[in-house]
């Protein structure tokens, strides 16, 4: 049973999405590196919602696993047809007689609703007569949004644009389609909406007018309208994209992080940067990563799932893949390329290298042109480089090997075999010269011929 005095979160996300023109569902886009679904309910995690249900389309596993992923505690709900936000809502019937004290409806493709418009909807149909509150916005183009019908204060009603007059299409306060609805009302209410509408379909937003039929009040709270932003293409989840991105800067750079050109560097929702960090331009930082204070991430690398610590260096044009871990002060410098690797204090892996499925010890050195040699084509190896260590450029490091603390591998080797500790190892073949053969060669006759030709 549910608490009567939690609030129950539902994300409607049964919508086909047609006009993403896509193979995939609507909800399963991403902006910030994380599913529009993701955003919905990651809103509503952040406001603090106790149970949270999320109703998606028939026979979509992809989308039920996205939910599993980002909430495992979430309940799943098909609606095997999709007649309408409040049929899509009463999907979740279960949890709505488990009972709540607000039940608040989020919408799937409604990705930049800030949690504490969520909170604020919870509140005010908790106290006095207000049985439903919704999140209203100032649309510039009111065009498809349901109307808010207003004296004061007071929502009268939702009126959909399709069943709008010509003097309430006039109205530009629209409905976001966020709404709060008192717990011990909702599912009353909910199952009182008709579809005797232009679409035919069941309306969440009759719930309005349903509710001051009862006797109850209903309000609104004003949003920007970007908060309000619903993504119904791709080019509406781009405008989402940049909204988001421009939200995520300042968040950054209010919390001490210096972004020298921050129009140029895109980050994910969870991404996690310490004070005093330096973010050169065109950086992307791919979900997963912490940068710890006063690190330096260089002009125009790439970051996923990694962690690079307390004053170390990254790039320029270095990528870290996921389970790169840098350690203090370390260095990974131009065209470098770290996946599944962690790097001790201090080490430095400066040019042209890939380092995959790697330890490798504090100041250990890295050459140029260094590559560990992890994937046979069937399974992958790890390669062990202890401190202080010295690899030669243009090494190749045939895992499984391990290199011992404090040896040095001479410049193109190819190492299959452990090397010990403090030991040189070396496969280079033996420099042979041959004294004034180039000379000899250059004056051969028909050398010399081709040459005058060519001039
Ligand atoms: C809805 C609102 C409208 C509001 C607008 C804001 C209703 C009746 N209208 O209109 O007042 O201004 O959003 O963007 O609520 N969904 C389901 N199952 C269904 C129908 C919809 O899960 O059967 C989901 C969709 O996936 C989507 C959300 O509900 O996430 C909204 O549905 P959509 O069809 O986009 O509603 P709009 O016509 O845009
Ligand atoms: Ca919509």
């Amino acid at each position: 049973m549910g608490g009567t005095n939690d609030i129950l979160g539902i994300v409607l996300a049964a919508g086909e999405g047609t006009r993403m023109k896509s193979a995939r569902p609507k909800v399963l886009h991403e902006v910030a590196g994380r599913s529009l679904v993701g955003h919905a309910m990651a809103s509503a995690q952040v406001a603090g919602v106790a149970r949270l249900g999320v109703v998606i389309g028939p026979d979509r596993p992809d989308v039920a696993k996205e939910v599993e992923k980002r909430a495992p505690e979430a309940k799943v709900f098909e609606q095997r047809e999709r007649r309408g936000t409040a049929h899509a809502v009463l999907q979740a019937t279960p949890l709505l007689e488990a009972g709540c004290a607000a039940l608040v409806v989020l919408f799937g493709d409604t990705p930049l609703v800030r949690p504490e418009s969520i909170r604020a909807l919870a509140e005010a149909v908790q106290t006095g007569n207000t049985a439903v509150a919704v999140m209203g916005f100032e649309a510039r183009d009111p065009t498809g949004y349901g109307r808010l019908i207003t004296q004061g204060d007071t929502l009268l009603a939702i009126r959909e644009h399709k069943d709008a007059s010509e003097t309430e299409r006039a109205i530009r306060l629209c409905n976001s389609g966020l709404m709060a609805i008192r717990g011990t009302l909702a599912l009353d209410l909910l199952r009182e909406v008709k579809a005797n509408n232009a679409q035919n379909e069941f309306y969440l937003t009759d719930v309005v007018a349903l509710a001051r039929a009862a006797g109850h009040g209903a309000t609104y709270v004003l949003a920007p309208e970007e908060d309000a932003l619903g993504v119904n293409d791709r080019v509406q989840l781009s405008v989402c994209e940049g909204v988001l991105q421009r939200r995520l800067r300042e968040q950054h750079m209010r919390a001490g992080v210096t972004l020298i050109a921050p129009e140029t560097v895109f980050f994910s929702l969870d991404t996690e940067l310490g004070r005093d960090v330096l973010v050169e331009p065109n950086v992307v930082f791919g979900p997963g990563v912490k940068v710890e204070s006063g690190a330096i991430i260089h002009a125009f690398s790439h970051l996923e799932g990694a962690v690079v610590r307390a004053g170390a260096t990254v790039g320029p044009f270095a990528r870290l893949r996921p389970g790169a871990d840098l350690g203090e002060g370390a260095k990974v410098g131009n065209f470098v390329e770290i996946k599944k690797a962690t790097l001790g204090r201090e080490a430095k892996v400066s040019h042209l290298t890939y380092i995959g499925d790697a330890e490798v010890g504090e100041d250990a050195n890295i050459g140029a042109g260094t590559i560990t040699c992890n994937y046979d084509g069937f399974s992958k190896y790890i390669t062990r480089i202890g401190a202080g260590a010295f690899i030669g450029s243009n090494t190749a490091l045939v895992a499984p090997v391990t290199i011992g603390a404090g040896a040095t591998v001479g410049a193109g080797s190819v190492i299959t075999h452990d090397v010990e500790p403090d030991a040189l190892a070396l496969t280079r073949a033996p420099t042979k010269a041959l004294p004034g053969w180039a000379k000899a060669f250059r004056e051969r006759p028909e050398n010399v011929a081709k040459a005058k030709k060519k001039s």
